[in-house]
């Protein structure tokens, strides 16, 4: 399998490709020169920046806001404001218990919002709905995810899986209670099936929740691929992220060796010696998937022109 099969869309649309790894190895480069080249190959292409720090807009040489705008043909790109995506969910969680827990209208919920804001849990619930939001987006034909520092992209990746077992669990309690409930009215005379709406809210959520993991570990809707530069840490990490991204079904499905130091450098700065031993490594743990390399370039890459030129090495 080549690299060019990783990034280009198959039957499936929108092809989803999460762009991984850890901070300053290049993901918003990778991000933006792909994009850039597919959308040239005649695909639609949305690419959205989930990283608080917003360096998307910079790298294209554009101005970017959360809306998605078409800023070269084809081509459409969004920062995220984490903060009001996290607020938005937030909003929409208070409108579904106010309708399912309708005693709790008296209670003022709004008024929790910004002690939820900081609750575990609730940035990464947030970002996963976010992405899932593009999930039916069907007017693409690529959608790529510029993601946020590996740690929180791990947690949102692992969430639908944590989800679905407490959800498993939750119905299960839930049918118990209205179980019971049916059973008291029946000892009363009456015969009556009870509609539950916080029952009816939790099957909802697992239906959801199902479709997003098997979105998130289909390869053919979403393509995982890790950026890393040749140095023991991020290789380290991208190995430990693979192995626990495993066992919930997703697969890292390319790999981008990047600042790959040219072989006549090598000798002269000491830190590069090590550059070969981490490539052994890159290859000796992603031996069955696609490896590109892509050298220290002279300068950082911003532009169109720059990022055309970036993206030659990634499909050489
Ligand atoms: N092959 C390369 N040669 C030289 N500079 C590069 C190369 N790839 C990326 N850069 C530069 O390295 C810097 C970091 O790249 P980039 O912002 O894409 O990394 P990132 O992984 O998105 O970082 P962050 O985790 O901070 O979001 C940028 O200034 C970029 O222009
Ligand atoms: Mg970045």
């Amino acid at each position: 399998m080549s690299f060019r099969s990783v990034i280009e869309p198959g039957k499936e649309r929108p092809c989803t490709l999460l762009i991984c790894g850890k901070g300053g190895v290049g993901k918003t480069t990778v991000a933006a020169a792909l994009s850039l080249y597919l959308s040239k190959q005649g695909y639609k292409v949305a690419t959205i920046s989930l990283d608080p720090a917003r360096h998307l807009g910079s790298v294209y040489g554009v101005r970017l806001s959360e809306e998605l705008k078409e800023i070269e043909r084809n081509l459409y790109a969004a920062e995220i404001d984490v903060e009001k995506v996290i607020r938005k969910h937030l909003e929409s969680i208070v409108n579904t218990i106010k309708s399912t827990y309708r005693y709790l209208t008296a209670l003022n919920l709004d008024r929790y919002i910004d002690v939820l804001r900081y609750s575990p849990g609730v940035e990464e619930e947030a970002m996963m709905e976010y992405m899932a939001s593009f999930m039916n987006r069907e007017e693409f034909d690529v959608i790529i995810f510029d993601t946020p520092p590996t740690g929180l992209t791990m947690r949102i990746l692992l969430l639908p899986t944590i989800y679905l077992t407490w959800l498993d669990r939750l119905i299960d309690i839930r049918s118990k209670i209205v179980g019971y409930r049916e059973a008291i009215e029946r000892l009363r005379g009456r015969r009556v099936e009870l509609r539950d709406s916080i029952l009816e809210e939790l099957l909802r959520l697992r239906e959801r929740i199902t479709s997003v993991r098997s979105w998130l570990s289909n390869p053919e809707s979403t393509r995982l691929i890790f950026v890393v530069t040749p140095e023991l840490l991020p290789i380290d990490e991208a190995v430990r992220c693979r192995e626990v991204l495993k066992s919930v079904g997703i697969e890292v499905m390319g790999v981008v060796v990047n600042k790959v130091v040219p072989e006549n450098l090598l000798s002269k700065v000491p830190l590069f010696k090590q550059q070969r031993e981490c490539l052994n490594i890159v290859r000796k743990y992603f031996q069955n998937i696609p490896i590109v390399e892509v050298p220290l370039l002279e300068r950082d890459i911003r532009g169109f022109e720059m990022l055309s030129e970036f993206v030659k090495y990634l499909l050489s």
